[in-house]
This record gives C-alpha cells, structure tokens and sequence, in this order.
C-alpha cells in the first residue's frame, strides 16, 4: 500500500480507462492489486490524489506519454525462452519451412505480437536458424510496453529467462551465450528480429504493418474480456494473409470467441486458419 486510497467510483474509472486504452480487465477482486500498482506510478509522477491523476491521465496534453509510463507499471510481460517450444516448432517444420520452400515471390512474413521482452521471437529465430531458414522468414515483432521493448533488443536476460522445466533444445547454444548470469542472445539472431512498438488495440498500427503468413499472440488475450479479445483476433485476422495461421497459448482457445478462422492441428498444435 502506497498510502494513496483509491474508492470504489476510482476503481471504476481507472479500470475503464485502462480497458479502454490497453484492453486490459480488471475485475472488482482486482482492486488492490490495480490501486497499489497505479498509486507507485502516480506518486512517483508527482501526485497525492488518484483522481487528481486520472484527469490528467484523461485530459492532459501530456496524459498520453504519463499513460505509456503507467502502462510499463500495469502489464504482466511474464516469458521465457523456448516457452510453449514444441508449438513453436510445429509451426516452423509444418508451416513456414513448407513456405520457404514453395520459394514464392517474397519471404514468408512471422509476427509475434505481444512479445514482451522477447524471449518468444528469438526462440522462433532459433528455430528456424537451426533448420537454416533465418534469412528465408521475416520475422517481426510488437508489444506495447516501451520498456519491455528496450530489453527485447538489447538481448540480454537473467537466469529466469530459461526456466528448470523448460526442455532447452540441444541447438540454443548455438545461438545463446552465458556471460555470468547473464543469458545473450547471439547477434545474428537480435538482428533477424525487427521490434515494433504495437498496441493491439490500434486497429490502425495494425492495418500499416502488413499481411503476414503467422501470427503468433499468445498468453495475452487472457488479460482481455470477450469482446476485446474478439476484436483483436477480428483484426488480427485482416493482418493475415489467404491461407495465414494464427496461434495463441496452448491454454487458450478462439473457439468459444466464434471466430471467423478454422481450428486445424499441425504437427500437435493447434492453429487457427485463414480461408485460403
Ligand atoms: C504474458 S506476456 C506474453 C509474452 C509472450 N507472448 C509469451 O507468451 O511468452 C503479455 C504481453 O502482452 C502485452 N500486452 C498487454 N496488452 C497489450 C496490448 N493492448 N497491446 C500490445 N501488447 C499488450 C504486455 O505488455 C506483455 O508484454
């Protein structure tokens, strides 16, 4: 507790705030939580009354870049290398290996969206590094959170960033270096991976980034209530190209959400399809 009390009516109105600008849910359980998070950031900017930081979280000019601070504050960007690896791969081996060899007219395009301090991207680029498909797949990758994204590209994590229960594939060596504690991705692999700052809210960022062959955006949409998270995969799926897959957690499912895409098995993962 930050010594700043947040009522029942702020709750309400930060929560709405922040659902609206991030999709984020907080529900009423969420309240502690929420208030003790939102009180560090805002005494920290300066302020003794939450309401007082929530006008001007909503109407001050200089409320939008406070409101990136506060984002960095509220978002869970819990990953890990190789996380969730055998869906990872399922989709290199049965779906973009099978692209870059078609040899179309232009590079299959990968987007991992929502990836934190990207531990996922680089797994993805390890995995195609090793069936020598790196440069063969463009590989992007977006999260809202600034400070997630300045981790993301310097490429360096603590211990934590490869957890005990996590089968480490034999070829990560190849690519990952031990500096003390420190785990460092290999230069090559930093550089196949192009970060984006996107908030999947914004239909617009998304509508200028491009079709892709696969989205992968998972251990997200949970944060979400039902109808955010069917607009996102709505326009997620418009970011697809004919054909394109889209994957989210292997504990989560579209299915309840009736999207417009077909669930289809690849290789034992679950991938949502776009009509061809
Ligand atoms: C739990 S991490 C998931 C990271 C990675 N995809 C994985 O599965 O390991 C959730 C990420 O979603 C991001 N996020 C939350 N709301 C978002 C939004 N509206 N737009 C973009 N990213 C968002 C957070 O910043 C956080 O980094």
């Amino acid at each position: 507790m930050n010594g700043l009390p947040m009522s029942p009516q702020v709750f309400a109105i930060l929560g709405a705030l922040i659902e609206e600008k991030l999709g984020i849910h907080y529900g009423p359980l969420d309240k502690d939580l929420l208030g003790d998070k939102i009180a560090m950031r805002a005494v920290e900017a300066g302020f003794d009354s939450l309401l007082d930081y929530y006008y001007y979280l909503r109407y001050d000019p200089a409320g939008e870049a406070e409101f990136d601070a506060l984002a960095d504050v509220l978002v869970v960007g819990e990953t890990y290398l190789f996380r969730e690896l055998d869906q990872l791969e399922a989709l290199v081996r049965d779906v973009l290996l099978p692209l870059a060899e078609a040899g179309g007219p232009r590079r299959p395009r990968i987007w991992s969206a929502a990836c934190a301090t990207g531990e996922e991207p680089y797994s993805i680029a390890m995995c195609l590094a090793d069936r020598g498909l790196l440069h063969q797949v463009e590989i992007v990758a977006s999260d809202l959170s600034t400070r997630s994204l300045a981790a993301a590209r310097a490429g360096a994590y603590g211990p934590r960033a490869l957890r005990s229960q996590v089968k480490v594939p034999p070829f990560a060596w190849r690519f990952l270096q031990k500096n003390g504690e420190r785990i460092v991705v290999s230069e090559e692999i930093r550089k196949a991976v192009d970060f984006r700052r996107i908030n999947l809210l914004d239909g617009d960022s998304i509508g200028k980034i491009g079709f892709f062959d696969v989205i992968v955006c998972r251990n997200v949409l949970i944060y979400f209530q039902d109808s955010t998270a069917r607009r996102v995969i709505d326009m997620l799926t418009g970011a697809l190209f004919p054909s394109g897959a889209l994957l989210v957690g292997v504990s989560e499912s579209l299915l309840r959400l009736g999207t417009a895409l077909r669930c289809e098995e690849r290789g034992g993962a679950f991938v949502y399809r776009k009509a061809g």
